[in-house]
């Protein structure tokens, strides 16, 4: 087992229950598969985080999935405070077992102490600043990284981990990596740019026919190969290169750009499972 990972079970007992941000726009890629088994036993609540730029029906089929499944989940943008009011009554729900478990055994705390975790990018710091109304120091992106403990009081009786648990992303699944790529939540130099546009515009074509069309003014027949759209992406937007031809490279940057910050529009990644 990694020292991160012995250092976030050393956290977690110290919380009632897991806040789990995951990013919208891959519900499931998003997550890391070993918090199931690490939060054994603590109250469990999903956040599905900037939920602003991902596909608002698909957010809504995903939250279904999720409470068919048991889980308190909220689909939120981190960076508006006014849509964390319902963590507070979501959270009290999420403890509701333990506390029962808890009071049998006879400790009765009324205050529920919470730890956020989710994979680097995902919006914990934002989340936090957010709930919390103040600003903290970013969280870096090393897993486990923790400066001793210190509790964020909030009314209602939360308190928050000022510390959120780095979670690392499911790098043994090569889909997910490649999702997790395209939003721009790893370091897409692991994958090949061009290659990885040429899937983002595949993967584009086939569930959000005329996203690219309606954005870039190019052709999406089937005749074409995704290769050929980033072509036309370069060449709509001119750029060229001296000698002759057009930078596909300086294309995927804008395509990639543009896809990450929401300019082409919501989109979610990730099928439910019903969908595949
Ligand atoms: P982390 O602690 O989990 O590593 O993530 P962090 O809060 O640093 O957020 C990563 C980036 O995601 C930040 O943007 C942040 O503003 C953005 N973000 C967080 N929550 C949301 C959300 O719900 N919706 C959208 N659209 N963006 C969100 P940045 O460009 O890295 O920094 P900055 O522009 O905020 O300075």
């Amino acid at each position: 087992m990694t020292r991160a990972k012995r250092q976030m079970q050393e956290d977690l007992k110290l919380v009632d229950m897991i806040i789990e941000l995951v990013d919208a726009r891959v519900p499931v890629s998003g997550r890391n598969p070993d918090i199931q088994e690490m939060g054994k036993g603590r109250g469990r609540l999903i956040i599905l985080n900037k939920a602003d730029l991902a596909d608002e029906d698909r957010t809504k089929a995903w939250i279904a999935y999720y409470r068919r499944m048991g889980m308190q989940v909220l689909a939120v943008d981190a960076r508006q405070k006014a849509e964390l009011k319902r963590i507070r009554p979501l959270a009290e729900e999420a403890c509701r077992e333990k506390r029962e478990r808890d009071a049998k055994r006879g400790i009765r705390n009324r205050t529920i102490r919470a730890m956020v975790c989710g994979i680097p990018n995902v919006g914990k710091s934002t989340f936090i600043n957010s709930l919390a109304g103040r600003s903290m120091a970013k969280t870096g992106d090393k897993p486990g990284v923790t400066r001793g403990k210190q509790w964020i009081h909030l009314s209602g009786g939360l308190d928050l981990m000022d510390t959120p648990g780095i979670l690392w992303p499911k790098f043994d699944d090569p889909e997910a990596g490649e999702k997790l790529a395209m939003i721009g939540s790893i370091s897409s130099d692991v994958y090949e740019g061009e290659e990885l546009a040429w899937k983002l515009i595949g993967f584009l074509r086939m569930s959000y026919p005329g996203a690219l069309a309606d954005r870039y003014h190019i052709e999406e027949t089937p005749d074409l190969a995704d290769a050929d759209l980033l072509t036309g992406i370069a060449e709509k937007r001119g750029f060229v290169v001296k000698g002759g031809g057009v930078s596909t490279e300086r294309a995927a940057r804008v395509l990639f750009d543009e896809f990450r910050s929401g300019k082409l529009g919501r989109f979610t990644l990730d099928r439910l499972p019903e969908e595949t």
